[in-house]
């Protein structure tokens, strides 16, 4: 396969292929998305929304950073200790944070000035977008890193949307019994070849420790760089809440055989492809989160998993048919247009379903919260 895309980062692969004799899809897939300057994720382009290359829910309408607002500020009484801190992880253009830190500023000023809403973002470009459309919220910081923050130090809220999805992955193959991982290599034209090793011991481990069942041939992700990043939230938490919203599955839905090629797509300008190494650094390249694994090494580090849910009825709970109502009764195009975002939010083949909600706390008595009232039947595709 011929590599294309963004000239000067297809040589920059190329010349890392070449010179370690063979890299790792993770690392081929952690190159193309985060390269400095030149990944997708880190240079100036635009990737969500419209004029980018998908949508997510912080862009569609207000109401689902009001509801987690909502919810925060459920979780703010709850905890009652000051100062309150909302961490928001990898918050992409910001909209989000836009519309929660507005409610809560609207709704709830006493709530506002004891909190401080703290965001992490590994793309300079989004950090910029970030910076202006924030300018407005006092209580906003920046920091680099979730190890930036010490030990046992954030009471309150770590959340994030779509970031798991986002990181690099590892590729399994099953053959014959025998599980192997994806490397890619060059042939004597310079095009890239997928080639079977050896797997790392963590990915044995990981497959072993979660009780994962790879069917034959089959070809799926493993994504050993979230497993580490819910290990170090867990460390960061003194006190309150992780929720991680985000589409995929526990383990026993994710593995089924009839996702026999896994999860692994590109996003180009709203089209979808499996298609890893054309459009390097242009295309976005996203997998499903396995929510048993969040869970599970969540639990290692110190989190008791509060709930798992789907987005549809987090929002649901939260309120949603309300702001469904209020629109109902005027009779305005702008108010039909919203109602058939919102739809999208909760219909099970918009987000609703898809969308899942993962929360989990660390020293907090009687965690349960509004988001979780009402729960899913529990099939495969909610038991963790
Ligand atoms: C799919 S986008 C989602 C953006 C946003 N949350 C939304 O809902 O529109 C993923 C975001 O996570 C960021 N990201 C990925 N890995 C990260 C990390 N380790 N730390 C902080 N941000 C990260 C990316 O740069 C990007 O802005």
């Amino acid at each position: 396969m011929k590599l294309t895309g963004k000239e000067e980062l297809v040589k920059v692969i190329k010349d890392r292929i070449k010179k370690e004799k063979g890299i790792s899809f993770r690392d081929f897939m952690d190159m193309a998305l985060y390269y400095p300057e030149l990944g997708y994720y880190t240079s100036p382009k635009a990737k969500i929304g419209g004029f980018g290359d998908f949508f997510t829910a912080s862009e569609l309408d207000p109401a689902f950073g009001e509801l987690l607002g909502k919810q925060f500020v459920e979780i703010y009484n709850k905890l009652n200790e000051k100062p309150f801190q909302i961490v928001e992880i990898g918050a992409g253009k910001g909209y989000l944070a836009h519309d929660i830190l507005k409610y809560i500023k609207e709704n709830h000023p006493e709530v506002y000035k004891n909190t401080e809403y703290i965001l992490i973002e590994k793309s300079p470009y989004h950090i910029k977008l970030q910076k202006e459309i924030l300018k407005d919220f006092e209580i906003v910081r920046w920091v680099q890193d979730i190890i930036d923050f010490e030990d046992e130090s954030i009471t309150g809220v770590i959340f994030s949307n779509e970031l798991f999805d986002a990181f690099p992955v590892h590729i399994i193959r099953k053959v014959n019994g025998k599980i192997y991982e994806v490397y890619i290599e060059l042939d004597e034209e310079e095009n890239v070849k997928e080639v079977l090793r050896e797997p790392s011991e963590e990915i044995i481990k990981y497959i072993k420790e979660l009780n994962i069942n790879i069917p034959e041939g089959m070809q799926t992700e493993i994504n050993l760089d979230a497993k580490d990043y819910i290990q170090k939230i867990a460390k960061k938490l003194k006190k309150g809440y992780v929720i991680t919203i985000d589409y995929g599955y526990p383990s026993a839905e994710l593995y089924k055989p009839y996702r026999m090629r896994g999860t692994l797509l590109c996003y180009h300008k709203h089209r979808y492809s499996e298609n890893f190494y054309e459009n390097v650094g242009l295309q976005d390249i996203t997998s499903h989160v396995n929510f048993s694994a969040l869970s599970y090494y969540g639990k290692i580090a110190g989190l008791e998993t509060t709930g798992f849910t789907d987005q549809a009825h987090f929002l649901t709970n939260l309120g949603l048919m309300d702001i469904f109502a209020q629109l109902q009764e005027r009779d305005d195009i702008e108010a039909y247009e919203r109602i058939n975002r919102l739809k999208t939010l909760v219909l099970p083949k918009g987000m609703g379903e898809k969308f899942k909600v993962l929360v989990q706390h660390k020293n907090v008595e009687n965690p349960q919260i509004k988001g979780l009232e009402i729960l899913p039947f529990m099939s495969d595709r909610y038991k963790l």
